[in-house]
């Protein structure tokens, strides 16, 4: 897939950035910029800001950033390519047909194929439910109370009684066997014989964040097994990627997630008003649900069934939604199975408040555990005391171990002091344990840090500088210059903001993002020119705080470069330093005048 790259900057320039995330968040104007609320985290006041000089956008909170295309492919999950046909064709640009490789064409109409069929089938479900023949099916959804609104907004369906009825009306709709085999809708035995995978149950569609349907989930009406029937992974469905409910979650605007076991839970709840509940797909939750999660929101409220099932999953969640960096906490469900179940009993208010008094998870790890112990036996109590106090070690600062510490020992009616001596014991055998040469290194690294993040921070600045006044090149040019930037990411990007202006006389910061490849180096990127300095200089301050910049830079580059000419004993190299760090003060003084 290549675009030349003129066309890609004529689709970048033509969208101006305001406009096009203004579309989608709330901005206002705050002196040069505009600023909202940021839609990669929550937040409550604004840090996300967009430049309409840079063309650039940056969140002082979480630090995202970037040009209008990472923009779209955050926003919506695109790919580059898919963004800029959005992007494209906002603007009226007319793409050429992309050269593909002929495999890259095959895969990618497979896709789209794949896309149409499940899409097709989906309406027909739909409308089946709606006919005559779906009236069983129609009743079972009212009879689990679900709402004529619900039902459209999810798309539900119903798969008929006959055999082959949907390979039949895809086949009807053009769509050849090769295809058909690939969507997971129909299965092919040896005979070429042909089955629906789904017949006679009321179809749940999988969507993803962009509301394409790419599986179904089919639930038998009444008892039967297997209760739900899920479409196998194909070239659009993978299990571990996607979560049931997340196109409409995703929108909601809450704090958190509800994290659920299943579809009707995910549907019951959205029906009650909460419309941040999603479920995984039938499968075990994975690292990358918890990492998709965690674009929308920073805490997972685990609704699992509150059977033994449920809270094995839950426990098995819960290291996972932690090691993606996202709070977990428990919802108590009891008496009832689910959420399904709950609401429909107690309703949405009484849900609500199981919702303000979730369970913090650590705390509901150490209640399940307490079930293993029988507490009227001292030995089995000191033995329960001894996991917890080993569990606590998770908590690397020690004010969060205290507060963790306290609950239980409240809880447990053992003395906070108690508790916290035998936690230390741990802890001290854990010390031992490890190598001090690790300890070490880690101090190393936390000293060396400092002056380095100093020479970091410089650079940044006199990057951004660079782009808001572009008069400063003439003035660098011979002093400074890309080599001189010491992390190669700056490096790279000092390069090609000189390269524009001393060739083009113009720079476009926008248009280097696309030269990088990762969402990390794009946000990394537009970090770099969206640096904040002072906004209260006087034009002297600001001169002055220029050249201090530039000379620091310069001398740390030159420091570095005599390190390694003092490395490989290279005298001549040495001699050529030593020359330029004396020519720095005189340049103090040019630079000045300048
Ligand atoms: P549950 O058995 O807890 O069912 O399965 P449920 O969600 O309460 O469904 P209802 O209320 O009886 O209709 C939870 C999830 O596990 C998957 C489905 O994704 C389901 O939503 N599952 C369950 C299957 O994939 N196959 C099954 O046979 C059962
Ligand atoms: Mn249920």
């Amino acid at each position: 897939m290549f675009y030349p790259e003129e066309l890609v900057e004529e689709v970048r320039a033509k969208n101006d950035i305001v406009d096009v995330i203004g579309s989608y968040v709330k901005l206002q104007r705050k002196g040069s910029n505009h600023m909202g609320l940021c839609p990669f985290h929550n937040e409550k006041s604004a840090s996300f800001s967009v430049s309409s000089s840079k063309q650039m956008y940056h969140c002082f909170g979480c630090g995202v950033g970037g040009n209008v295309f990472t923009f779209i492919m955050d926003y919506e999950n695109y790919s580059f390519v898919e963004a800029l046909k959005l992007l494209a064709n906002r603007v009226g640009v007319n793409l050429p047909e992309a050269e593909y490789s002929e495999e890259a064409k095959k895969q990618a109409s497979i896709k789209s194929r794949l896309l149409e069929i499940n899409k097709e089938a989906a309406k027909y479900y739909y409308y089946q439910l709606k006919s005559e023949r779906g009236q069983a099916a129609y009743k079972y959804l009212k009879d689990r109370a679900l709402s004529d609104d619900t039902i459209k907004q999810f798309g539900l369906g119903y798969s008929n009684k006959t055999g082959d009825d949907i390979y039949q009306y895809l086949k009807h709709l053009g769509y050849d066997d090769s295809i058909l085999r690939e969507s997971g809708l129909i299965s092919f035995d040896e005979t070429k014989k042909t089955y629906d995978k789904f017949w006679n149950r009321v179809m749940f569609p999988i969507m993803d964040v962009n509301n394409r349907v790419i599986g179904f989930g089919g639930r038998v009406m009444g008892e039967g097994s297997p209760k739900y029937l899920n479409s196998p992974e194909t070239k659009l469905f993978d299990k571990s990627r996607n979560l049931f409910g997340l196109n409409f979650a995703r929108v909601s605007r809450k704090p958190n997630m509800l994290l659920c076991e299943g579809y009707m839970d995910v549907i019951a709840l959205h029906q009650a008003g909460f419309n941040n509940a999603v479920a995984s797909l039938g499968t075990a939750f994975t690292g990358l649900q918890a990492n998709l999660l965690k674009r929308y929101i920073s805490e997972v409220l685990l609704t699992y069934d509150s059977d033994e099932a449920g809270t094995k999953a839950a426990l098995r969640a819960i290291p996972i939604l932690k090691e993606a960096g996202l709070t977990a906490k428990v919802i108590n469900m009891k008496p009832y199975k689910d959420p399904d179940e709950f609401i429909k009993a107690l309703g949405a208010d009484e849900f609500q408040k199981r919702i303000d008094n979730a369970q913090n998870a650590f705390l509901f790890e150490v209640e399940v555990m307490e079930r293993e112990y029988d507490l009227g036996d001292p030995e089995m109590k000191t033995k329960f005391f001894n996991e917890i106090a080993k569990k606590m070690l998770v908590f690397s600062e020690e004010i969060e171990r205290n507060i963790y510490i306290e609950a239980v020992a409240t809880k447990y009616m053992i003395g906070f002091d108690n508790l916290r001596k035998l936690v230390n014991r741990y802890g001290a055998q854990m010390i031992v344990g490890q190598s001090d040469t690790k300890e070490r290194s880690h101090d190393n690294l936390k000293q060396k840090q400092k002056p380095e993040d100093g020479m970091k921070q410089s650079q940044k600045i006199l990057l951004t500088w660079l782009i808001e006044d572009t008069r400063i090149f003439d003035k660098i040019k011979g002093i400074v210059d890309p080599d001189d930037f010491t992390e190669d990411l700056y490096k790279q990007v000092a390069g090609m903001l000189f390269e524009q202006y001393f060739t083009e006389h113009t720079v476009i910061p926008a248009k280097i993002i696309n030269r990088f490849e990762s969402k990390e180096e794009q946000n990394e990127v537009a970090s770099l020119f969206t640096t904040t300095v002072r906004g209260d200089m006087t034009d002297l301050e600001r001169k002055k705080a220029i050249e201090e910049t530039v000379l620091r830079i310069k001398k740390n580059s030159l420091d570095e470069q005599s390190k390694k000419a003092i490395e490989h004993n290279d005298i001549l190299a040495l001699q050529k330093i030593i020359k330029e760090q004396a020519d720095l003060q005189k340049l103090h003084i040019s630079f000045n005048d300048g």
